[in-house]
């Protein structure tokens, strides 16, 4: 069964100028977990931020650190984000040889385990490590950029993920990022979806929105 939803706010979308403060502007506007998006210019074509930054960020937020890794290879940097203060680290399958592996040394460092779905990477890239699995991502846009439309096509991939982790009896968080808004949170949380990423829609209008949006998010 899907747990309450979750809402997410991806800081590539905040002032990275000031971002210990929107850190603890969303966090005090509702925020459940803090979502952040590492990219290494190869994996996919942007770069942000790695784990110095993130382990600065960490004094700002008792909330849980969700942390999509998009960089490839993946495994050299486990160690240092978990250091730096993540609490979920989520991995693309594309970004190592051996996905089981990754899985297990994340959880060797005492952290959740991740894994998150390109557009066209199918479901079933998880049947074989669902049990070493804490969530899965939807990527419902492709990596790399904040402010893409949403690919509806998802939603089938959503839904036959809700079926597989209900069958699993095990309690996994069913994450979707990329273009949610209102509308398109409802489509995701009715396919299934029980966490959702937000980071135009949690950080238009600045900072005294921030409540507002993340609570029109939680409220579709
Ligand atoms: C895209 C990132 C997303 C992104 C979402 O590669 O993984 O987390 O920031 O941004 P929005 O919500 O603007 O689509
Ligand atoms: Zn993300």
């Amino acid at each position: 069964m899907p747990q309450p939803v979750r809402i997410a706010p991806s800081i590539l979308s905040a002032d990275f100028a000031r971002l210990g403060e929107e850190i603890r502007a969303v966090d005090e506007a509702g925020a459940d977990w803090i979502h952040i998006d590492v990219m290494d210019g190869h994996f996919v074509p942007n770069l942000t931020i790695g784990p110095g930054v993130v382990k600065a960020l960490r004094p700002h937020s008792a909330k849980p650190f969700d942390v999509h890794l998009m960089i490839a290879p993946v495994d050299p940097f486990l160690e240092a984000f978990a250091a730096a203060g993540a609490d979920t680290i989520t991995v693309h399958p594309e970004a190592g040889p051996h996905l089981h592996r990754t899985l297990q040394a994340i959880k060797a460092l005492g952290k959740r385990a991740g894994v998150s779905l390109n557009p066209a990477t199918p479901a079933k890239m998880l049947d074989y490590v669902l049990e070493e699995v804490d969530l899965v991502l939807v990527m419902t846009v492709n990596p790399g950029f904040g402010g893409q439309g949403f690919i509806a096509s998802q939603l089938r991939k959503i839904e036959a993920l809700r079926k597989q982790i209900d069958r699993s009896g095990r309690t996994i968080d069913l994450e979707v990022d990329g273009g949610i808004d209102a509308e398109t949170a409802r489509r995701a949380v009715e396919a299934g979806a029980d966490a959702l990423v937000a980071g135009t829609a949690t950080f238009r209008g600045g900072p005294d929105a921030y409540a507002a949006n993340i609570r029109e998010l939680r409220g579709a």
